[in-house]
């Protein structure tokens, strides 16, 4: 049987470890060449060279994505050394948590910065070639507090309800281009991130979610395979939710 995303070329952002090396991983296993881009390169070539071992091209590449000179330098890096881009994935993203009235200018322009302008940098910067070849998804991951909101987390809410507004105007911008664009808003997922909750604070998220357990990046991943691969081939502007029912 064929794989889903056979000699397709992805780029995925934050992918040195969590949520992101998990959907690196995922598409190497459905076939898929992957850039690996995380803020740190030694993170990343850990992860490309264990995405290689599963037959594909992997390679790594260290970029801050609040940086458009950096996003754009590895971007036409990526071109070169893939020779086009059908998939981007753009995952990269940070905490930086407090009250709003305690909340530091500097944590609310940098949470701002990695995780909404870093997928308008990298958007802008792989969307021409995706236009010229009339074919291309996108991804956005998002989160379920960018719906609902959160106490404690202004910037990060903030940053992750742009992300659903830039992903359905993308999606709007560049149908008719043959691209689709749309986004994974994951509930609790069990990554680094989440680790400096208490078991006490892990379970008690756990009672609000239906299906009694907390996530994996391996849950998320699927879900943006399902997005960046054909299988979703009439499906854009969406915002899908894997929060194991936290949201119903
Ligand atoms: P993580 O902290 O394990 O991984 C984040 C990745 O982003 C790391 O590889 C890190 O190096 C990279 N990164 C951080 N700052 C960067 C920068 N300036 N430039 C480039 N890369 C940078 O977190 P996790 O959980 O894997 O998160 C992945 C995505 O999923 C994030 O966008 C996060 O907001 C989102 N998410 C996570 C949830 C969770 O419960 N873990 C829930 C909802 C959304």
């Amino acid at each position: 049987m064929n794989k889903l995303l056979d000699k397709k070329v992805a780029v995925v952002t934050g992918a040195g470890r969590g949520i992101g090396a998990a959907i690196a991983q995922l598409f190497a296993a459905e076939g898929a060449n992957v850039a690996v881009c995380s803020l740190s390169l030694a993170n990343a070539q850990k992860v490309a060279t264990e995405v290689a071992q599963l037959g594909v091209k992997a390679l790594p590449y260290a970029v801050n994505t609040a940086d458009g000179e950096q996003v754009n330098n590895v971007s036409r890096q990526i071109l070169a050394d893939f020779g086009s881009v059908d998939i981007l994935v753009n995952n990269a993203g940070i905490t930086r948590d407090g009250l709003l009235v305690r909340m530091s200018e500097a944590d609310w322009d940098l949470v701002l910065d990695v995780n909404l302008k870093g997928t308008f940098l990298f958007t802008k910067a792989l969307l021409p070639a995706m236009i010229k070849q009339r074919a291309g998804t996108i991804v956005n991951i998002t989160s379920i507090v960018g719906v609902a909101g959160n106490a404690g987390q202004a910037n990060y809410a903030a940053s992750k309800a742009g992300l659903i507004g830039l992903t359905k105007t993308t999606a709007k911008e560049y149908a008719k281009r043959g691209i689709r664009v749309n986004a994974v808003a994951p509930g609790f997922i069990e990554t680094d991130m989440t680790d400096k909750l208490t078991p006490e604070q892990k379970q008690l998220q756990t009672d609000y979610i239906g299906l009694a357990r907390l996530g994996q990046p391996a849950d998320v991943a699927k879900t943006v395979l399902y997005l960046a691969s054909d299988l979703s081939s009439y499906v854009t502007g969406q915002v899908i939710g894997v929060d194991g029912g936290l949201r119903i």
